[in-house]
């Protein structure tokens, strides 16, 4: 099975002559990719994006970073799944910890999120991850899977093998504490939501559950969360701005 590798841009960069740039810099480093690549800019450069990296026949897919419930209607600065859908978009990101604490959201609204997103036909990538306080107390196991069983709420067996997870320590993200989750503690999390999710919907389903694992990934540390067949893939976000070292790390796959 192939690696899948996610760059995640967040809010960046300010300006769509930069994303351009980065975009054409990415599509011109890929040679022998031996990878599945997502790329996750902000709503507003994927219309560019598609057109970029469309022409590389689709070695990099296009993600975004967030959507709505709903496919259309009265909601005011929503972006709805079907919209993205028709830019080219194959992949969602959802629940991202940024999203939970910056903007209030919930798992109740991830899990309608990840259902329309669904319903779309799209792929949802879905966030899961404790604070360094509840890891700290020896909270992880249980934060995680409170997480994973209310942002998945009402998912069929169906429904969930088309679902990728991200473990994401948020005390392990390089704008938060930033401190190196070791490759063990990834794998153990990994199992973890494995185990958890063969529970519900089957020992089989539990196995073939694509886990990403996200949080301070660069070009050194890579390759060591890749080495186990549980960790699918990689989430990175900073690493991600600076093409580069993105190629470098789409290069230790
Ligand atoms: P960093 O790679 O910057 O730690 O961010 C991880 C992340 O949040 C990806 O979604």
């Amino acid at each position: 099975m192939k690696k899948l590798i996610i760059a995640n841009w967040k809010c960046n960069p300010a300006s769509l002559k930069e994303a351009q740039n980065m975009l054409v810099g990415l599509k011109a480093g890929l040679k022998n990719n031996k990878a599945e690549l997502v790329v996750c800019p902000p709503f507003v450069y994927l219309t560019e994006a598609n057109k970029i990296l469309k022409g590389i026949g689709g070695v990099v897919k296009i993600g975004a970073q967030n959507c709505f419930w709903e496919t259309a209607g009265a909601y005011t600065g929503e972006i709805s799944p079907l919209m993205l859908k028709d830019l080219g978009v194959k992949y969602v990101i959802l629940g991202h910890s940024e999203r939970v604490t910056t903007i209030g959201e919930t798992n109740e609204m991830t899990a309608k999120k990840v259902k329309a997103v669904l319903n779309t036909g799209l792929t949802p990538i879905v966030c899961i991850g404790e604070t360094l306080q509840e890891r700290e107390q020896a909270e992880a196991f249980g934060v995680i899977e409170k997480e994973l069983k209310e942002s998945t709420k009402g998912i069929h067996k169906k429904e969930i093998e088309k679902i990728i997870f991200a473990y994401e320590p948020l005390w392990a993200i390089s704008t938060n504490q930033g401190l190196i989750c070791s490759s063990d503690d990834a794998l153990t999390m990994a199992l973890y939501l494995k185990k958890l999710i063969g529970e519900i919907y089957g020992r089989k389903t539990g196995q073939a559950i694509k886990i990403l694992y996200g949080g301070n990934i660069n070009k050194k540390n890579a390759k060591n969360y890749l080495e186990n067949e549980a960790i699918s893939g990689l989430l990175v976000g900073g690493a991600s701005l600076n093409i580069k070292e993105f190629l470098s790390i789409v290069k230790s796959v």
